[in-house]
């Protein structure tokens, strides 16, 4: 894993109470590899089937886009959006269907296609509709994987990258919106001053 500072198209927001920067993690060609492999993963275990991918929004979005694009043979898709964070890094628990879906998934071969399982609220709630909506097939596909914060028991079925406890952001990843058109997948940091001021807001 390089360490290499993000010389990329966002710039992180220095201002005098706001510290951030950003390190790569993933930088963009393996992304490209790995996504390349898991959508020949994924169309090796259906054979020639149609494949329907369901992308959660925002964060899912680049995802869904190169791995549909690099699955051969017969590919649809919708979105889906739901919200589960109560501030821009800690999820309340608490998961809302923002956004259902055009179209029914009723005998279909789903692959729910998330950007990162974090604690697996949002993915154990989305799997729960899911189930309900009879498809033929369900499976889950997620860039990211963060075990170690797991607090529900959901796995994802194709996983890109298992990564560190750390907060992530690009390649669609956001840190209050920011920074999902970086290229690389980087792991932001915030600076003391901005620390402060957050802990001290919530009082
Ligand atoms: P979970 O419900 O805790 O698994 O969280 C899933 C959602 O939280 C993801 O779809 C992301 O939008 C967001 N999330 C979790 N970890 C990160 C991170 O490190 N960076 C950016 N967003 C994250
Ligand atoms: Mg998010």
């Amino acid at each position: 894993m390089t360490t290499k500072q993000l010389k990329t198209n966002a710039a992180p927001r220095q201002t005098e109470h706001v510290h951030e920067s950003v390190r790569v993690l993933i930088p963009r060609e393996r992304i490209k590899k790995r996504i390349k492999q898991l959508a020949h993963e994924i169309r090796r275990d259906f054979g020639d089937q149609p494949l329907h991918l369901v992308g959660v929004l925002k964060g899912a979005v680049f995802f869904l886009a190169d791995l549909a694009r690099q699955i051969p043979g017969e590919v649809s898709f919708d979105f889906i959006a739901v919200s589960s964070y109560g501030d821009e890094m800690h999820s309340s628990g608490q998961v809302r269907l923002t956004r259902d879906l055009d179209s029914s998934i009723e005998g279909k071969i789903v692959i729910v296609v998330e950007d990162i399982l974090d604690t697996g609220m949002t993915m154990h709630y989305l799997l729960s509709i899911f189930q309900q909506r009879k498809p033929l097939h369900l499976r889950v596909a997620a860039l990211l994987d963060k075990p170690e914060r797991r607090i529900t028991a959901v796995q994802a079925d194709y996983v890109g990258f298992r990564i560190p406890n750390e907060f992530v952001v690009g390649y669609g990843l956001d840190y209050a919106e920011r920074y999902r058109n970086l290229l690389d997948v980087g792991i932001l940091t915030i600076g003391k001053a901005e620390k402060r001021k957050r802990k001290g807001s919530k009082k």
